[in-house]
C-alpha cells in the first residue's frame, strides 16, 4: 500500500505540470471532435487535412478557430478557454501533423487577439 503513494504523487505532479499545455487542452476538449474527425473536423495527425490549414499560418488559423469556423464551435465549445490555451492546443495539433510551430509569444498573441476582435466586430 505504501508503495503506491510515490506513484500517486508522481502522477499528481505530472498532471499539474501538464495543466493548460496544448496537449492537456486537446485531451480535455478538442479530442471530442478532432480525434475521429467528427462533423468534418480535421483529424489529429491527418497531414493532408492539416497541411492546408498549416499553410494559412499560425495567427490566422488560431484566430479563425477561436472565433469558430462552420461546424467548429467558438473556443471549441468551452466558453472559459483563453486565447493562449486555445493557441497551445492548435500548436499541439498542427505539430502532430508535421508543423514546427511554437507556443505564441506575446507579440503573436497580440496579433491573434486583434484578429479575433476584428472578426467579432464585423460578424453578425
Ligand atoms: C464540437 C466539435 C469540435 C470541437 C470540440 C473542436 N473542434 Fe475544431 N473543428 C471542428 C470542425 C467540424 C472543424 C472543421 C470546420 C470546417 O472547416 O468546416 C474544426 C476545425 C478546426 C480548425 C481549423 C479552422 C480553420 O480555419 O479551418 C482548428 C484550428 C480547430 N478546429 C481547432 C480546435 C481546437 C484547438 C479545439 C479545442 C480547444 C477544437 N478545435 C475543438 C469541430 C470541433
Amino acid at each position: 500500500m505504501k508503495k503506491t503513494i510515490p506513484f500517486l504523487l508522481l502522477a499528481l505532479i505530472t498532471t499539474s505540470a501538464w495543466a493548460s499545455t496544448g496537449e492537456e487542452t486537446y485531451n480535455a476538449t478538442c479530442v471530442n471532435c478532432h480525434a475521429k474527425g467528427l462533423a468534418g473536423a480535421p483529424q489529429i495527425g491527418d497531414k493532408k487535412a492539416w497541411g492546408k490549414l498549416i499553410k494559412e499560418g499560425q495567427i490566422n488559423l488560431t484566430s479563425d478557430g477561436y472565433s469558430g469556423v462552420r461546424a467548429m464551435p467558438p473556443k471549441g465549445g468551452r466558453a472559459e478557454l483563453s486565447v493562449a490555451d486555445f493557441a497551445s492546443a492548435v500548436v499541439f495539433m498542427a505539430n502532430q501533423a508535421g508543423a514546427d510551430w511554437r507556443e505564441p509569444d506575446d507579440a503573436m498573441l497580440k496579433k491573434i487577439n486583434a484578429r479575433i476582435e476584428k472578426r467579432a466586430s464585423t460578424k453578425k
